[in-house]
């Protein structure tokens, strides 16, 4: 019986490492560890501060007490060791040297938070060159259960999943929710910020870096909240610029397999919850589908953008998803393929 525990425990243990090693090397694995916006620097900044503070705090105490167990246990003579009872200078010292690290700490911390707090006011009207001049990007968050929804009201485009904003440029980000309380955190861009219905929380960042960060909903919100992701690409300006305008572009011209998709699409129960510009489908619920072959991933950022997925998701989205919105609509094998066809269609 404990021969089997012996062997147990080192396995257990191997098991461990391994899933750490297997953490650690998924490289899209976002990090607060490694900053791509100036706020998220500035948050990582304060964890590098506030942690030496605290191992200087931890290894002065630490080293004091055992200094003392060792120096002064009963093994080195007989009777009491000196008394300090009563010592007004060393209790004033150890009151007021924790109130001063306190002080440091909270300032150091003021600082940063005033920062995060800190919100550009006035955004680009609608011109993204006024983004490249310096004018904050306006984006507005919605969180779903369990996707996200972001609009950019200016640039009058919607889209879900996939956030687009110019590598460098101050993005001003509006925080809402349409049902209950999620959380909006992108690890590698800034801190966490709360999405609650009927109340909309600002938040901002500014990306030091081009490249795609992953984002997480980070407050339960569901048996999927762990399913609720999202990406948000920094791109060139000019990558930005083109992105806009394929986003403002009018529906295609579509013909065939398409052009049958979106007869489906168009008389099916898809238009009650999806919206496609420029079509009768005008849904609110579900996710505005007017360029969705421009996402690189869809159902809350879980599934890659690929025919095979998209298939897969119209088959039957609760065998995907369970508990999401979408239901089975018991689509034939036909009808699938030709609304994958309208959906790919939808650059
Ligand atoms: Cu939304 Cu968790």
């Amino acid at each position: 019986m404990f021969a089997h525990l012996k062997f147990s425990i080192p396995k257990r243990l191997l098991a461990l490492g391994a899933i750490s090693i297997l953490a650690v090397s998924c490289g899209s694995a976002p990090s607060a560890f490694d900053p791509r916006s100036t706020n998220a620097s500035s948050i990582y900044n304060l964890i590098v501060v506030v942690f030496i503070i605290a191992a200087i705090v931890f290894l002065s105490v630490e080293g004091v007490l055992l200094y003392s167990a060792i120096r002064f246990s009963r093994k080195t003579g007989p009777g009491l060791p000196d008394q300090i009872e009563g010592n007004s200078r060393l209790e004033i010292g150890w009151t007021l040297l924790p109130a001063v690290v306190l002080l440091i700490v909270f300032f150091v911390m003021l600082r940063v938070l005033i920062n995060l707090g800190y919100q550009p006011t006035s955004a680009a009207a609608g011109d993204v060159s006024q983004i490249a001049d310096g004018a904050p990007l306006h984006v507005i968050v919605k969180g779903h259960q369990w996707w996200w929804e972001f609009d950019y009201p200016e640039l009058k485009i919607v889209t879900a999943n996939e956030l687009h904003v110019p590598v460098n440029a101050i993005v001003n980000v509006d925080v809402e929710s349409v049902d209950v309380i999620h959380s909006y955190w992108v690890p590698q861009l800034g801190g966490k910020m709360d999405a609650v219905p009927g109340h909309v929380n600002h938040t901002w960042f500014q990306t030091t870096q081009a490249g795609t960060y992953n984002g997480q909903c980070a407050e339960f919100c569901g048996i999927q909240h762990a399913d609720m992701r999202f990406v948000v690409v920094a791109e060139s300006q000019d990558q930005f610029n083109a992105w806009v305008q394929g986003q403002q572009a009018g529906a295609p011209t579509l013909s065939g397999a398409a052009a049958q998709g979106e007869q489906i699409f168009l008389s099916g129960a898809c238009v009650g919850c999806h919206m496609v510009n420029g079509t009768k489908a005008q849904g609110q619920v579900g996710p505005n589908l007017t360029h969705f072959a421009s996402r690189s991933v869809f159902a809350g950022g879980i599934l890659t953008n690929t025919p095979e997925n998209l298939a897969r998701w119209l088959q039957d989205p609760q065998a995907v998803k369970q508990g999401a919105l979408m239901p089975n609509l018991h689509l034939s094998q036909d009808q699938i393929s030709q609304l994958v066809a309208y959906l790919t269609s939808l650059k």
